[in-house]
């Protein structure tokens, strides 16, 4: 069955990255049924990353994601999930280029922190996120362009 995640490009990135990799999404045969810019307010760089308060990176990582727009982007494809993880490669770009070259980490990621995209976990947080980021949550975020 298809399936929705929630994909986001990071503010560590080009126009012309960005637009790089949203051509390698759709030939890797995800549908995009939304997309956005977006800068993040804090508050909902906070409700984004709530899984992650407790650690020592978060107010950096809020930091990171506040500093520029970020674009989000809803995927669906079958096991669309698994496969944006797959495809963006671990979290680490140094482990990212060991084990998953091809990944978009291992290939534009900076560092850990400034590692270039965002997948959903799972797809309840897919579902999660997508309300808060296209819901009515989301108007508290200053919308660029649509
Ligand atoms: P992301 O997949 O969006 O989920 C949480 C984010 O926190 C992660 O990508 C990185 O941007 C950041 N992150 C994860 N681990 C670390 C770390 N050890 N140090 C700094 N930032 C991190």
């Amino acid at each position: 069955p298809k399936e929705c995640t929630l994909a986001v490009i990071k503010p560590d990135t080009s126009e012309e990255l960005r637009e790089e990799i949203t051509r390698e999404i759709r030939a890797a045969g995800f549908t995009i049924s939304q997309q956005k810019e977006m800068v993040f307010s804090r508050d909902m760089a906070e409700e984004f990353y709530k899984q992650h308060r407790d650690k020592p990176f978060f107010n950096q990582l809020l930091d990171y994601m506040c500093r520029g727009p970020c674009t989000m982007l809803i995927l669906s494809k079958v096991n669309a999930v698994e496969e944006w993880r797959r495809r963006m490669g671990p979290a680490d770009p140094s482990k990212a280029k060991e084990t998953a070259p091809s990944s978009l980490r291992a290939r534009f990621a900076k560092d850990i922190l400034e590692n270039t995209v965002h997948g959903s976990s799972n797809s309840q947080h897919a579902e999660e996120k997508i309300q808060l980021v296209f819901g009515e949550i989301s108007s508290e975020s200053q919308v660029i362009s649509t």
